[in-house]
């Protein structure tokens, strides 16, 4: 486990850190689209404090919500009991972590880039499979944080990213939501082989 990263992150969620209501982009995919994706297995990436892993478990999915961070899974575990939802929170380090192999129906992956990971979650995902992804463009520095290059999209590096599985969905740019502005980018898409 790196100690660095968490502890960094520990203080980060010990003080609040993220938005409680999950990502617009799930709203988009799930309501809507005109795509249908049933209930199955599925996996939040770097889930913070859990607000998209809450928005699949509350729609069926069997959820594994991983993080590096022991207070944010402390904290979501707590909000998870008191909405009677289960999911499987796990603790990991996402630069080394492993993950099983041809598991999951859908992969969530939101405001979170470690680019070593990308093609382990499409091992991880059965053939058919969903991955909705969303993080922030190389823009984003004019903005705030993050401003660290390593945890920022090129224009159409996303794209790039999954050019092996069909894209649904695309869009990068500047987006809007709830009165804040960020960049973004988003992908939805299907492993197809
Ligand atoms: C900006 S937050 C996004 C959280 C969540 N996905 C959301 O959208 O609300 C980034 C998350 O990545 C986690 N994280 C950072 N480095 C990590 C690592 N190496 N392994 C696993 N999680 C990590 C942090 O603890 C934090 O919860």
């Amino acid at each position: 486990m790196a100690t660095e990263d968490q502890k960094h992150w520990d203080e980060k969620h010990a003080g609040g850190h993220g938005e409680e209501a999950h990502s617009p982009f799930l709203e988009e995919i799930f309501y809507k689209g005109s795509w249908s994706i049933p209930p199955g297995r599925a996996l939040d990436i770097a889930t913070g404090r859990g607000r998209n892993a809450f928005f699949l478990a509350e729609r069926g999915f069997r959820v594994d919500a991983m993080d590096i961070s022991q207070v944010a899974l402390q904290e979501a575990g707590k909000v998870a009991e008191a909405k009677g939802l289960t999911i499987n929170f796990i603790q990991a380090d996402l630069e080394q972590a492993a993950l099983p192999e041809m598991t999951y129906d859908l992969i969530i992956n939101c405001n979170f880039l470690e680019r070593s990971l990308i093609p382990k979650m499409k091992s991880a995902l059965k053939l058919g499979g969903h991955i909705i992804f969303e993080s922030y463009l190389v823009d984003q520095r004019v903005l705030g944080h993050p401003r660290n290059p390593a945890y920022l999209l090129g224009h159409n590096e996303l794209l790039d990213l999954f050019r092996d599985f069909r894209i649904l969905y695309y869009r990068e740019g500047k987006f809007v939501e709830s009165g804040k502005a960020a960049y973004r980018a988003r992908l939805f898409g299907q492993k197809v082989r």
